[in-house]
């Protein structure tokens, strides 16, 4: 049975809390937390959205998300009774004065309060105002935003400074779920509570990193959203930038906010400046059944991104001379997510007839199938000589853990971190900023140089300049699929 922190009783308010990620994400996730007993019986979720609709109503429409969004064999209905029960809603106009009265009134005193803000980014800073304004921001509340937080370096800022002017840093908490994933926090785990590989874990033994998220889905009904985003800001800024991180990162003193925060930081800040020449843009376009890019979205002559590579290197002592290859993209052959530290080879081989050599490489698999591999060469078994072959030592933490270990979503945790008032797996302000200001000159560069992405098969394995970036390196790809 898996450990469960309690968590003080809150009052947690959804602005937006009729909207997608609310039916898909937020209150499924509430729900979970509920039924393994986190939840506290008296904790409150108050749904604001812009919508007149009655307590009663909310509370069907939110039964009728967990209908959809949860397996009925995990649906008990006195659980969603229980749930429900739990519920409130409030109308209100987020700019402007209708409804915030009420909400007042709906808030108890003196118990943690956290406003979800899942809602467009332009209605961040007039929310947050609001909040002040009012005086329902209390001691004991928090802030919770999420991406697109920023267009650019300079949006950014003014997001930060709309947030700030009402909150103080340490009630904001800007999600990335990508955090939340128990692989990634695994990824921690694996290097700090383990010596082995600590000593490894630089360019004297690791030849390169490879971080890849693929997707199989398109960009189906977001045209609107990714169109005017791409793949750069859609994923590098936010989700590979994270892992980076947590990759290369120094180890942090303590396994606190802002200990942890400040080592990612200074890898963002190192960061070297990335010519044009090392990045990759690509589009897919129709194959087969499986329609383009240009099928999804509004403007014909899109150059936007589905799709990204990019070779980055750190300029620290740690990693000076190790590239970083990142990738990621829409409509390829698979979905997968990993991060593969690839070591270096023997420095002499005594085993001259093995041509192809190759190093051993640690494969941290966020999706599907979370595990740890590690890839190793042994000795082909047999009579026929010594013929060499690779193995991967493999664990998949559903073996290794049991069916019944828990993988909880990444909003499951992020949320309930939030109410515990635990900001480590949260992006401090500074990060956020750091982040677009690498990420901006890329983009500026392409802007520059007006190269249109290249055309990729729906459903293959990404555009040829990407594994062009690999070849002229001597490397390549790990398969996606
Ligand atoms: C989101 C992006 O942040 O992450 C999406 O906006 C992407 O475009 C998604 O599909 C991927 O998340 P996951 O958890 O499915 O890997």
């Amino acid at each position: 049975v898996a450990r469960i922190i309690p968590v003080e009783t809150f009052d947690l308010v959804i602005f937006g809390g009729t909207g997608d990620l609310a039916r898909r994400k937020i209150l499924p996730s509430l729900f979970h937390r509920m039924v393994v007993g986190q939840m506290p019986t008296d904790a409150r979720i108050i749904g604001a959205a812009r919508g007149k609709m009655t307590r009663k109503a909310f509370q069907e429409f939110v039964e009728e998300s967990l209908e959809e969004f949860i397996d009925e064999s995990e649906r008990k209905p006195e659980d969603v009774k229980t749930f429900v029960g739990q519920l409130d809603y409030v109308a209100l106009d987020a700019l402007g004065e209708g409804g915030w009265e009420e909400l007042g009134k709906k808030l108890r005193k003196d118990v943690v309060r956290a406003f979800y803000l899942s809602v467009g980014p332009s209605l961040f800073g007039g929310i947050a105002e609001r909040l002040k304004k009012t005086g329902l921001a209390t001691p004991k509340s928090r802030i919770v935003v999420e991406k697109p937080l920023g267009h650019d370096l300079e949006s950014a800022q003014k997001l930060n400074a709309q947030l700030s002017a009402s909150f103080k840093e340490n009630q904001i908490y800007r999600i990335d779920h990508y955090l939340g994933k128990e692989t990634v926090q695994n990824l921690m785990a694996l290097r700090f509570a383990n010596a082995l590989f600590e000593p490894l874990w630089s360019a004297q033994h690791v030849d390169h990193v490879q971080i890849t998220v693929a997707e199989n889905i398109g960009v189906e009904g977001r045209g609107g959203y990714y169109d005017k985003s791409g793949a750069m800001r859609d994923m590098i800024q936010n989700h590979l930038m994270q892992l980076l991180c947590l990759t290369a990162m120094e180890p942090p003193a303590r396994f606190e906010p802002n200990a942890v925060r400040d080592e990612k930081l200074k890898v963002i800040r190192a960061l070297d400046p990335v010519p044009a020449a090392d990045t990759v843009r690509g589009q897919y376009r129709a194959n087969g059944e499986d329609g383009s890019y240009l099928d999804h979205v509004e403007n014909p002559d899109s150059t936007t991104e589905s799709y990204v590579a990019i070779k980055t290197q750190i300029s620290n002592w740690r990693w000076a001379g190790t590239p970083f290859y990142l990738r990621t993209g829409k409509k390829l052959r698979g979905r997968l997510s990993e991060i593969a530290i690839i070591f270096k080879d023997v420095p002499h081989s005594i085993f001259p007839e093995v041509d192809e050599k190759r190093g051993n490489a640690l494969i941290i698999r966020l999706q599907p199938d979370e595990g740890i591999t590690l890839r190793m060469t042994i000795k082909d078994p047999g009579p026929g000589g010594m013929r060499l072959k690779e193995v991967p030592l493999d664990m998949t933490f559903a073996d290794a853990l049991g069916p019944n270990a828990e993988v909880a979503d990444a909003y499951e945790r992020l949320i309930m971190d939030v109410i515990r008032g635990n900001q480590t797996l949260f992006m401090r302000g500074d990060e956020v900023e750091a982040a677009w200001e690498w990420t901006d000159a890329i983009l500026a560069a392409w802007e520059k140089g007006g190269k249109k992405p290249q055309a990729y098969d729906a459903g293959g394995s990404g555009p040829e300049d990407s594994l062009a970036l690999m070849h002229r390196d001597g490397r390549r790809w790990r398969e996606i699929a």
